[in-house]
């Protein structure tokens, strides 16, 4: 594996927001194409891991990597312009404005033709949208919000997405749905990197699970390895001890 099969190298990184930092030592290097879900604890970090990837945390150490490229120290807009996604945990879409409203604001950072195309390219990936674009945002199913949510920032065309709990609160066929979508992400050019609290579910669709505890890596492996191994599964896989 080259240098340009990594798109995102995490060494030695130390975030958090205060004095101390929360998450600690954390390290990963994920290919380019994969899905890779974090899955922990309340509590555990696995937010401002994420925040940290796109820029939003205080930095203590460490380093996250690009292609190869040290981006620690640039703004979250720098990082969007280089191809780095971020959907927040909650869903914020303008419930107050109609679907093709959001899909406009989630434009921002294009501008001429490639703002009608971006919108176009949307909507043929997600055809439920564009079946929906005169209703308010606010009336759609929760699972269509996440989906709306996540293709106002696919927008801005990212390499790399970062999804903070996508499924939370969803109904169990909003999650499937939800699920589905991002399994299909990678045979689009994008490389994946979700936690959840749905840890089968993501798991199910991923290359690579990391186990979060108290801001530091419990395990990391192929999915698979993770799904199987014993702790994992009565912790959050509802299964029983063997
Ligand atoms: N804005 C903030 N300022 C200070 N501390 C914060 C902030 N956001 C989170 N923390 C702290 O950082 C730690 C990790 O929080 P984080 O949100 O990353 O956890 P999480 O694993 O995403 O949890 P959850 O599953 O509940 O979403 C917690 O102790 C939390 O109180
Ligand atoms: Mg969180």
């Amino acid at each position: 594996m080259t240098a340009d099969d990594i798109i995102l190298e995490l060494d030695q990184l130390s975030v958090g927001y205060t004095d101390e930092p929360v998450v600690v030592d954390f390290a990963a290097a994920i290919p380019v194409g994969s899905i890779t879900t974090v899955i922990g604890p309340n509590g555990a970090g696995k937010s401002t891991l994420l925040r940290a990837v796109y820029g939003l945390n205080r930095h203590f150490g460490g380093s996250v990597r690009f292609f190869g490229r040290s981006i620690e120290r640039l703004a979250p807009r720098e990082r969007l312009k280089l191809g780095i996604g971020f959907v927040p945990q909650g869903r914020c879409n303008f419930p107050l404005m109609t679907v093709r409203e959001n899909l406009e604001l989630g434009t921002y950072t294009l501008r001429g033709s490639a703002v009608a195309d971006s919108i176009e390219r949307v909507l043929v990936q997600f055809p439920l949208l564009k079946a929906k674009l005169s209703v308010l945002a606010g009336n759609l199913s929760g699972g269509e919000q996440q989906i709306l949510e996540i293709a106002m920032v696919l927008e801005a065309r990212p390499k790399l997405l970062l999804l903070d709990e996508p499924s939370l609160g969803l109904s169990p066929a909003n999650q499937d749905q939800i699920f589905e979508t991002i399994a299909e992400l990678p045979g689009r050019g994008l490389t994946v990197m979700v936690v959840e609290q749905n840890a089968h579910g993501a798991l199910q669709i991923s290359d690579i699970g990391i186990v979060m505890e108290l801001g530091r890596i419990f395990m990391a492996g192929p999915a698979a390895e993770v799904i199987a191994d014993p702790r994992i599964k009565v912790a959050y896989l509802g299964g029983e001890a063997t």
